[in-house]
This record gives structure tokens, sequence and C-alpha cells, in this order.
């Protein structure tokens, strides 16, 4: 092998006529009888190598046999490329390199897929061929925006004088609503580690020891579902502070979005990010991750639906409607298109369908098709004012449950602007939600459950009333959303270790219990706590949003599929049955 002189993304013009050696992959091969280009590839770029039969037969005889994904290591020398063969897309488009010396380092296999087409494969085999895929031009890409991203986190952080502190992996469960992976324990049999769901109860932990500002770049690990923005393990960014409260979090958490996405990105962000409250994000956008780069809202239309001569669109608990202002671009066909796609989310929800979509149109100062036979001449034009509709407008309508309601115009809301193209790539849009509840009833509508995790704080002045009227008392959480992706959360915590045992008594957890299994934590808040709060970014997400990934797989090295598999290596995997009977465990019901 010949020691490199240079990357095959760094030759220029003003190397003409030197002699240089390359390492790096064949990406292409084009042959022109006498003459052979091949395209040679490595992490930094791409450089023209041609190979000349008549000046140096030796290496064009290697030459023609070589196949893509090859390893060469070549010698040769620097000229310019004639005027019409200049290629401006590559940073080394101007020159290219006569080989003299060619040595073959390794062949590749016939390939399962071509590298220069990431589109020509399923993802299914792309992931069974992840370290294929991750030479892709697109993943190079995402990965070096992914290293800069860490590298811009953790200078910020440590010049704002966050402290790095690793946490155990094998730990006690630190619940965030997930289901723990837990890892059995050989030395103490039928006891077991989980690993974190994130280091919620350490970091706190190090605020009680005196850190005062900690940050962590960290591996989390839930059994949850999977969707495009969710992998069983995923990295966090961890922040704590002592002696805060939520404006001070908002304040370092806004500085250091700045900075990384003017160093990614070179994109100034706006700061501050507006606020907006849990109960206004699902009145307005229904969600609590809401899209704010285009302006279409939804409007409470139960007062107008209750007065209409259509029991249908009056009887319902809740109803609904969005005014899309050039209504005129949207024909029947895709009013219908809107209402399948309405009637097959709600259904998906696994509520109470809505009941329909229904449409109707301002033209000419009135409202006409559709449903506006069921309200009489004065309420539609009382309706038209208050909505204030204009010439064009179109309305479209639902009702039902007010969850399923509000969850569905939510998701109309992103459809209509993902097909009346809305939605600015280049723009970002972040904000704050607040005013989380502390609590809400659990999936079967029964038992209290946290909305966020056990350790955030409620708000002072609804400490009084938690015990009386649970379901009003607001959190002291936010949400960081950009572009209707959540990208971070956190609170302000219990400082005070009776209001942490009133919580989690709260959450069907009596005194014993809490004390059981987290009693570490309130006898260490009961040494010296400091109020203290902080959040933890989806560090996934974030590196997703810098690099524009349609979803979190392309942007973690080694990720698991939806069903949290990782198809190259195959695990999850049996253990031997020695391993087993180490830790004393017998499987009952093994999968086929
Ligand atoms: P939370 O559970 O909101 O808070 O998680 C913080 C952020 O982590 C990201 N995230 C995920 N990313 C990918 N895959 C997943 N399965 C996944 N789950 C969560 C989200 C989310 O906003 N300990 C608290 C933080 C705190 O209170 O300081 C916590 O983990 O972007």
């Amino acid at each position: 092998m010949f020691r490199r002189t240079h990357t095959c993304g760094e030759l220029r013009a003003s190397h003409n006529g030197e002699e240089v050696a390359l390492n790096g992959w064949v990406a292409s091969k084009r042959d022109h009888g006498g003459v052979i280009f091949i395209d040679l590839r490595d992490r930094y770029g791409l450089t023209q190598l041609t190979f000349n039969e008549e000046t140096f037969p030796d290496a064009f005889k290697v030459a023609r046999k070589l196949s893509m994904e090859d390893v060469l290591s070549v010698r040769g020398k620097v000229s310019m490329r004639k005027e019409g063969a200049i290629n401006r897309d590559i940073a080394t488009g101007e020159i290219e390199l006569g080989i003299n010396v060619v040595e073959v380092l390794s062949e590749a296999a016939p390939l399962p897929f071509l590298v220069s087409d990431r589109d020509s494969a399923s993802e299914e085999l792309r992931l069974i061929y992840r370290y294929l895929d991750l030479r892709t031009e697109e993943l190079q890409k995402f990965m070096a925006i992914r290293h800069k991203t860490y590298q811009a986190v953790r200078n910020h952080l440590s010049s704002e004088n966050f402290m790095e502190v690793e946490t155990p992996f094998l730990m006690k469960s630190s619940p965030e609503g997930a289901r723990d992976y837990v890892v059995p324990s050989r030395i103490h049999r039928g006891k077991f580690y989980a690993l974190p769901q994130s280091p919620q109860t350490y970091k706190q932990l190090l605020m009680i020891a005196g850190f005062d500002r900690y940050f962590q770049i960290v591996k989390c690990f839930r059994d949850e579902d999977l969707r495009a923005d969710r992998q069983p393990e995923f990295t966090q960014i961890d922040l704590e502070m002592s002696f805060v409260d939520e404006k001070d979090v908002r304040e370092v958490v806004e500085k250091l979005v700045k900075h990384v996405f003017k160093e990614i990105r070179q994109i100034e962000i706006e700061t501050p990010f507006p606020k907006i409250s849990h109960g206004d994000a699902i009145e307005t956008y229904g969600t609590d991750s809401p899209d704010l780069r285009f302006d279409l809202h939804l409007l409470d239309f139960s007062k107008w639906a209750a007065k209409s001569t259509f029991d249908t669109l009056s009887a319902p608990e809740h109803s609904t409607c969005i005014v899309i202002d050039e209504g005129e671009a949207y024909s029947r066909k895709a009013v219908d298109q809107f209402t399948d796609f309405a009637m097959e989310y709600s259904a998906q929800e696994g509520k109470k369908t809505v009941w329909g979509l229904g449409w109707m149109r301002y033209r000419d100062g009135d409202l006409a098709g559709g449903l506006s036979k069921s309200f009489p001449g004065k309420l539609r034009r009382e309706l038209a004012s208050e909505l204030k509709l204009n010439e064009g407008s179109l309305l479209l309508v639902t009702g039902g449950e007010r969850e399923t309601v509000l969850a569905t115009m939510g998701a109309l809301r992103l459809q209509i602007a993902k097909r009346g193209n809305m939605i600015d790539d280049s723009v970002f849009k972040p904000s704050w939600v607040v005013e989380f509840p502390l609590l809400e009833r659990d999936e079967k509508g029964g038992d209290w459950t946290f909305l966020h995790h056990p350790f955030t704080a409620p708000k002072l002045e609804h400490v009084a009333m938690l015990e009386a009227d649970p379901a009003a008392v607001r959190s002291r959480g936010y949400d960081l959303v950009i572009n209707g992706l959540e990208v971070a959360g956190g609170s302000i915590r219990n400082h005070d270790p009776d209001i942490q045992l009133r919580i989690f008594k709260l959450l069907g957890m009596p005194e014993t219990e809490a004390r059981r299994r987290f009693g570490f934590l309130l006898e260490a808040l009961s040494y010296g706590a400091p109020p203290h709060g902080g959040i933890a970014f989806g560090f996934d997400r974030f590196v997703m949003l810098l690099a524009g990934a349609g979803q979190i797989r392309d942007v973690i090295a080694f990720p698991k599929t939806t069903s949290a598999l990782s198809l190259m290596d195959g695990s999850p995997s049996e253990i031997r049955e020695e391993q087993l009977g180490e830790l004393g465990i017998q499987i009952l019901d093994k999968e086929d």
C-alpha cells in the first residue's frame, strides 16, 4: 500500500504536475477503449483517475478488471482536465490523476445494491448491509453533521460552565412512561438492573451533590412503540441546573439552539422563542407539538354546529373547523380526499371516529355548497363575519368526541399544508409548550399518571390543590418544539421531599412503596437539595432537523427497525442455555 499523500477530496489546480498517492474505493468506472476513467472515493470526496493503456500498460491491465467498491492504492501525476471535461459539481473537478501504479488492497464481492444510488434498494436490504449504506453520500453527510453537532454542543455547554458527568447504564428503573429494558444480574440471581430511560434521578442527585450545572450526551433506552422519530435506544443531550426557574432553563436552551443552528447551518434563529400553553396548542393546532411554519388554525365551531339544522352536526360533543383562505384551489375531489384522510386518521386513533368532514365555500358574500343548507341565512352571515371569511374561503368542519376531533383536525391541518405546499423546509420555527397538566388519567381512564415524569414540580400556586383537584394542577414542565417535532422536554423538579411524596401518593404509590422504589432520592432530597430543573434534548431528533433527514434512522449509524430489530447483526438473539442457567432464567414462551 502507498501511504496517501492526499485525500480524495483535496487535489486542486494548484497541485498540477505533482506526483501524489491516494487510497479509496472505486465509485464508478467508465471504459473508453484505450483509456479507463475511475472515480476514487473516500470520506472527503472523489478524484478522477485515468488509466492509459499506452503510457502505463500494467496499471491499465489492473484497471480493466476492477469492480465497484474495490479498495485501491494508487500513485500518479496530477494534470489539468481539458476545458470540456471540467466538472464544476465536485471540488476536485478541475484536475485528474494519471495513474502509473495501482495496487488492489481489497476486492469487493458483487454488491447487494449500488452505493451511488440509495433508492436502488429497499430500506430492509440497506439495514442488513448498513456499512454499505453508510458509504452513501447522503449518510456520510448526515453522520458528519451529527459529529459537528456533538462538538458544537460540547464546546458551547462547556463554555457556559456545564460539566460533563457520566452516569450508570446499569441502574434502578427511572420511569419516563415507557417499559424498561432490563438486564439480569448473575451475581444476584433473580435481580435485575434497568437500562436508563433517562438519567433523570442521577442528574438530580448530581445537583444535590453540588455540581450546579451538569450535562451529558447520553444513550437512553425505552421499550415503546416505535415511529419515524423514535428508536428503542436513542441519544439525549441531558442538562440539569441548580438555583434556577423556568426562565433560566429556557434562556440556556435558546442560547444553545441558536449557537448550534449558527454553527451547523449558518442560520440565525430568533430568540426568545414564543410560548404557547398546552391547552392553546391543542385547541389551535390539535397537537402539543405544533408546526408553526404555516398559518392554518383550528377554530372552535361548537357554537355554530349546535345552532345548525342538521342533527349529525349539532349533536356531537365538540366541533372544529379549519378555514383555508385560498380555498378555490381545492376541488370537490380534493375535499373528498381530505374526508377520507380524516376518517382513516380518526379510526386509527382507536377512539370514536369523527362523523365525517363537511365543507362550505364563501362565494359572492355568502356560504354555499356542502353544509351551507344546514344554516339559515342569518346564521350564515353571522358565521362568515365572525370567522372572517374571505371570498374563496373553504371551510372544513367535523365533530365528535373532543380529543378525537382535535387530534384529527390537527393531522388534517398538516395534510392540507403539505398538499398546498405551505411548508418552507428551509425555515425553523421553535416554540415552548408550557402549562402542561401535571397528571392525566391512564389509558384505561382510571388511575392518575404523570404527563412528564414523577419528579416534575407542580406550579407553586397549585400545590395546595394537589389532592383536592389533581386534574386542574398545572406543572412546571416545558417542551421545546421545532417544526412540529418535540425536540426537548424538561421541568423544574420537586426539591421538597414532602411534595414529592404527595405526588407519589397521587400516582398510587403509598409512602412505603415510594420509599422502596425511590428511597435513595427521597432521602437525598432531605440532605439539603437546591431548587433545580433541567431538560433533555432528543439528540437524534435535533440532528434530523439540522440535517433535513426524513427519519430518525438516517442520522443513527446503526439503527433498529420499527420492531426493534438490528437486521445487520440479528439482535435480539437467543443466548446459550448455559448463560440462562447462570442467570437462573427459564424461557417459558419462545418466539418461533
Ligand atoms: P423526555 O421523556 O421528554 O424527557 O425525553 C426528552 C427528549 O428525548 C427525545 N425522545 C426520543 N427520541 C428518540 N426516540 C425515543 N424513543 C425518544 N423518547 C424521547 C424527545 C424528547 O423530547 N428526563 C426527562 C428530561 C428532563 O426532565 O430533564 C426526559 O427524558 O426529543
